[in-house]
């Protein structure tokens, strides 16, 4: 989605705000543009990558500027709809939709006003403009121009002759950095560790004024507010792409660290303790009675899988459900449920729509389940886990996925735990497991050459089908959607029981079926849906165990992965899934980290 960056500061900007703009690539964009003051405005946009844009910047020198990459929501990827957009002197960069817009330009029109883009931020600029004839401070012009904005944005703001950058948000992500020289804006702090560690989140309806000595934050209710300042622990190193080809590949074989990381609190424990989600679990995780998941797209999919951990160890009853049906749907609230919020971003605006619905409805006790510290769903929600896959910069979620498995089988333990229905003895295999878990994707790794050799065979098809049974059905569903997001080859998960009430009239000889059989005790009932599939034709692609009792045979081809992982086993079988979608999308020469039309965080509905 949408990036922003803005800078005032002693030093030149200028390098600043495009290296800003690259770290916030992965976010996904389609133009990108910046605004620079030495006094007087210049306005420099493209359509494509920042280094088309940094480019056109070579030789720039300002210490005041706002930069931005646009993914379109209103009007088409061009450079007129790029940001800045400007309004006499000012220019504005927004990220996040403007729900009033419509009404908002037919007010601007009627005042005389000319639109040169299809997009809601020109309408913000004019507004400003307009509001600058009667409250001639740009922070109380921008600070009244919040109030009319109906939606979800953050926003930057400089005007000609001006020493400040005004910004502000409303459910879309802003921090400020606090650096020597000067102050910066950001949409993630990935953007700002080049000059600063110092991170100050902005709250809802915050209204700040960055000048390159000071900052002064305004809140919501319009009195002056102290906001704490953050250290980042981010790693520089964490966002470079060092030999790897891609982002995507690099993080499938982070797999095994981001595991290690994430799992690194109960290293040397002896036994799972509620405290791992936060102070107050304890209290909170005490006689849950029922569990309701909320998330979207392969986060979901992790959902999908505790569902079926959530429900074997603890006996728990629990409810997946996509953030963006919940959060409109009449629902039955039970305020004794724990809301499970699973986001890699912790900034999906669904997600974070869906907590915050679920409060409205009396539902307190809420588990966020992030990858980024201090993101809003996790400060939306009264417990937290975090996961530490590192930052994840390619679109389509890897490593994000699978530690949030991780994560999510110590909470369905816990719950276990709490409930009285986990041994000791079966606490300290579980323990034993996932201690092992990273050594154990390392070994599915090594299965790369063998599967890029099955890529090839997927290139030039239309469509594939991705079966799985039990635990690992949620698994087929991730393996189509990771195909289909960065191939462009149009795929579904099915449950494969499933496969004879309608799938099964796809199947022929120009349709890829791949399954995931672990040797599991749906392993019989899946080899009986393979038949089906070979009796019409299907070409089937297999990933079993070491153990499992499938063999090769004309239309018939299986990769074994090295060990049977009992309950844990879908952390280890989405892996060689990904590796193929990635290998697919490399034979097919697509942009395998940024996929066409998508972003890798979706803060708007
Ligand atoms: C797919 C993918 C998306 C995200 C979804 C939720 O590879 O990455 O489906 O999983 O947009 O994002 P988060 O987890 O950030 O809430």
């Amino acid at each position: 989605m949408c990036g922003i960056v803005a800078a005032v500061a002693e030093r030149n900007i200028v390098p600043v705000l495009i290296e800003g703009l690259k770290k916030l690539e992965y976010r996904g964009y389609d133009s990108a543009g910046v605004a620079l003051l030495n006094p007087t405005l210049t306005r420099l946009r493209s359509v494509g990558r920042v280094a088309e844009l940094a480019a056109q910047a070579e030789g720039q020198v300002a210490h005041h500027g706002i930069a931005h990459t646009r993914w379109a929501t209103h009007g088409v990827p061009s450079q007129r709809n790029a940001h800045p957009h400007v309004s006499g002197g000012l220019a504005v960069v927004h990220n996040g939709i403007i729900e009033n817009y419509a009404e908002l330009k037919a007010e601007l029109q009627a005042a005389g006003y000319a639109f040169s883009s299809d997009t809601d931020t020109e309408v913000v600029a004019h507004l400003i403009s307009e509001t600058l004839k009667t409250v001639p401070e740009l922070f109380a012009a921008v600070q009244a121009v919040a109030k009319r904005l109906i939606g979800a944005y953050a926003i930057a703001v400089i005007r000609e002759w001006d020493d400040c950058i005004v910004v502000t948000r409303h459910g879309a992500p802003l921090l400020l950095g606090l650096g020597e020289d000067g102050n910066y804006a950001a949409s993630d702090a990935s953007a700002l560790i080049q000059v600063t560690r110092r991170m100050v989140y902005l709250e809802e309806g915050d209204v700040a004024e960055l000048k390159r000595g000071t900052v002064r934050i305004v809140g919501a209710d319009g009195t002056a507010a102290e906001r704490t300042v953050h250290e980042s622990t981010l790693s520089a190193d964490a966002v470079e792409l060092g030999d790897y080809a891609h982002y995507m590949q690099k993080e499938i074989f982070e797999q095994p660290q981001a595991l290690a990381a994430t799992l690194e609190m109960i290293g040397g424990a002896q036994s799972l303790t509620p405290n791992l989600f936060g102070v107050a679990a304890p209290e909170m995780l005490k006689d849950v009675k029922s569990v309701l998941i909320l998330a979207c797209g392969t986060s979901c999919h992790a959902g999908m899988v505790a569902r079926y951990w959530i429900e074997q160890l603890a006996g728990i009853p629990c409810t997946v459900e996509i953030a963006s049906e919940y959060r409109y749907r009449v629902s039955v609230p039970n305020p004794e449920q724990l809301v499970v919020a699973i986001s890699q971003s912790g900034e999906t605006a669904d997600t974070l729509a869906s907590v915050k619905h679920a409060k409205s409805l009396g539902m307190g006790r809420t588990l966020a389940l992030c990858n980024v510290p201090e993101s809003a769903i996790v400060r939306e929600c009264a417990l937290r886990f975090l996961t530490r896959a590192g930052p994840e910069i390619g679109v389509a979620s890897t490593k994000a996925f699978t530690t949030q498995l991780a994560a999510l089988f110590l909470l369905a333990a816990t719950l276990a735990k709490q409930a009285g229905r986990l041994s000791a003895d079966e606490e300290a295999k579980h323990l034993v497991s996932l201690r092992h878990l990273p050594v154990a994707v390392q070994k599915v790794l090594a299965l790369e050459p063998a599967i890029k050799a099955w890529a090839g065979r997927f290139a030039d098809k239309q469509h594939a089908l991705f079966l799985g049974r039990g635990l690992h059905y949620p698994i087929a569903l991730e393996g189509a959607l990771k195909l289909k997001e960065i191939s462009y080859i149009h795929a579904e998960g099915y449950p494969a029981g499933e496969l004879k009430h309608g799938p099964l009239a796809l199947v022929d000889k120009n349709m890829p079926v791949v399954s995931v059989a672990p040797n599991d005790f749906l392993l019989e009932k899946l080899k009986s849906n393979l038949k089906e599939v070979a009796a019409r034709g299907g070409e089937l692609y297999v990933f079993a165990d070491a153990d499992s009792a499938v063999d090769e045979e004309p239309g018939l081809h299986v990769l074994r992965l090295p060990e049977h992982y009992g309950l844990l086993s879908p952390v280890l079988h989405v892996v060689p899934l990904q590796l193929l979608s990635y290998h697919v999308a490399l034979v097919k020469g697509t942009d395998v980290d940024k996929p066409r039309n998508l972003a890798k965080s979706v803060t708007v509905e």
